[in-house]
């Protein structure tokens, strides 16, 4: 099966959240896909982020790229219905969050959006497998979430080449996304593996070009 094409997707947790319309309107322009929107409780994880009326502001500021939301958060069925109204392309969240995962998933896609779940390093492919078919995507984790600027594990690699085989085999366009310590010197590894969407934080944000950063990302894909 064909892979799907790739999406480099910079996280808002590296941006100057004092302009952060202004922030999300560079990376577009300067090549960006998507914006990774992460969302953090002071609770599921230790920081505290940005919450679903953020969301709709940048949607209200003419902001039509897809959003992909990332739950840090726990319950999550709430914040899927908040976040769906506030203008959330695909949302994801980690299975230990939820207490029913299948229709937590369920609820994102009855609300419209699309359905992803999300892996920490220590959480095992296993998991996936009863919800693989409902999924839009699947987000492994490469850094324990909470921060920004944190660096790859090198262990994520086999882990994006075992979850590749597994979407392969099942003939099914399921995204692989990978989020934390991306940047130009390993997203060729990743890629490589398996992975098709790449999230970058500060390997975007605290550089001073961002069609430059963007630029030698999208270059160092296999
Ligand atoms: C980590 C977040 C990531 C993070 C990525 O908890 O989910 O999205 O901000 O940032 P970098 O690319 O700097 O690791
Ligand atoms: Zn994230």
């Amino acid at each position: 099966m064909p892979k799907l094409p790739n999406i480099v997707a910079p996280s808002i947790l590296s941006a100057d959240f004092s302009k952060l319309g202004q922030e999300v309107k560079e990376v577009l322009s300067a090549g960006a896909d998507w914006i990774h929107f992460d969302v953090m409780d002071n609770h599921f994880v230790p920081n505290l982020t940005v919450g679903p009326m953020v969301c709709k502001s940048l949607r209200d500021a003419d902001i039509d790229c897809p959003i992909d939301v990332h739950l840090m958060v726990e319950p999550v069925d709430d914040l899927i219905k908040m976040f769906a109204d506030s203008g959330a392309t695909s949302i994801t969240f980690h299975p230990e969050a939820s207490k029913n995962i299948e229709q937590s998933i369920q609820l994102i896609q009855d609300l419209g959006c699309k359905p992803g779940l999300v892996l920490n390093p220590d959480v095992s492919l296993k998991v996936l497998e009863p919800f693989l078919q409902e999924l839009y995507m699947v987000l492994l984790m490469s850094v324990f979430p909470g921060f920004g600027g944190q660096d790859f594990i090198p262990e994520t690699i086999s882990k994006i080449s075992s979850l590749r085989k597994i979407i392969d085999e099942m003939q099914k366009d399921i995204r692989l996304e990978v989020d934390g310590g991306i940047k130009e010197s390993n997203i060729f590894d990743v890629s490589s593996a398996g992975a098709d969407t790449f999230v970058a934080g500060s390997a975007i944000f605290n550089k001073s070009s961002y069609v430059d950063a963007i630029q030698s990302l999208k270059n160092n894909f296999n």
